[in-house]
């Protein structure tokens, strides 16, 4: 499962990428607004921080000569940008084209199993399912994303599935389980993936261990004791 982060903010994606293990950034209208800062410039300070992984950037138009045109744009800018575009009967207008001509489509704001279907018919190269947003509204969002992952896998679709809108770790887990491609996620639930009570309470206890035995075991990095048969 590869692993997006959901934010525009270069300081948490910088964070990300600190683990080696952060593959891409899906950005939005609404996080792109956060950071106070020209759209362009904005995307490629993320390209730059992402060394090779995926930035999304979304078009604002709603028709599809407009969407078009931003998403042309959007993708001229670096080669490892795709155009997010919303699930309206305009956005695959514009999905069909742009997948015609070779341009990777994103396309988001998906909430049911029929609109996943169009969108890979027409040549998506991801298509978003938003979870928490379906949660949000007491219907199960894990549901909708198992029914993709049926009907993508009935038919070999090549589209992605990028598993959007996630709010806790058991959304990550879950998505994994069902062999969703990509998971987005805000940095805290990111950061929560690291964690586990045990884990900090074992170290815990490790570490007060060694500090009674410390002038028996010495420092690790300190100076080789040499002593018999020592490698
Ligand atoms: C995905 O591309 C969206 O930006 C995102 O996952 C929306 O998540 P939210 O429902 O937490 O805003």
């Amino acid at each position: 499962m590869k692993f997006f982060l959901d934010t525009a903010s270069l300081d948490e994606i910088q964070q990300a990428m600190s683990f080696g293990i952060l593959d891409g950034v899906t950005t939005n209208p609404t996080l792109a607004a956060k950071e106070k800062k020209p759209f362009k410039q904005l995307i490629l300070e993320i390209c730059d921080a992402l060394k090779g992984g995926i930035a999304n950037a979304e078009v604002v138009s709603t028709d599809t000569e407009g969407m078009l045109r931003e998403a042309r744009e959007v993708v001229s800018w670096h080669p490892n940008i795709v155009a997010k575009i919303p699930m309206t009967p305009d956005g695959v207008r514009a999905l069909s084209i742009l997948s015609g001509e070779g341009v990777r489509v994103n396309i988001t704001l998906v909430f049911s199993a029929p609109q996943a279907l169009i969108v890979a018919k027409a040549g998506a190269y991801f298509v978003s399912p938003f979870l928490g947003r379906l949660d949000d509204i007491s219907q199960d969002g894990l549901v909708l994303l198992r029914e993709i992952m049926e009907i993508y896998r009935a038919y070999d679709f090549k589209t992605q599935v990028l598993a959007a809108s996630l709010r806790h770790p058991l959304h990550v887990v879950e998505a994994a389980k069902m062999g969703a491609h990509i998971g987005t996620m805000p940095f805290k639930v990111f950061e929560q993936l690291f964690k586990h009570p045990l884990t900090d309470r074992g170290l815990e206890t490790f570490l007060k261990d060694w500090e009674k035995a410390r002038e028996t075991l010495g420092d690790i990095s300190g100076p080789a004791v040499s002593r018999k048969g020592a490698r």
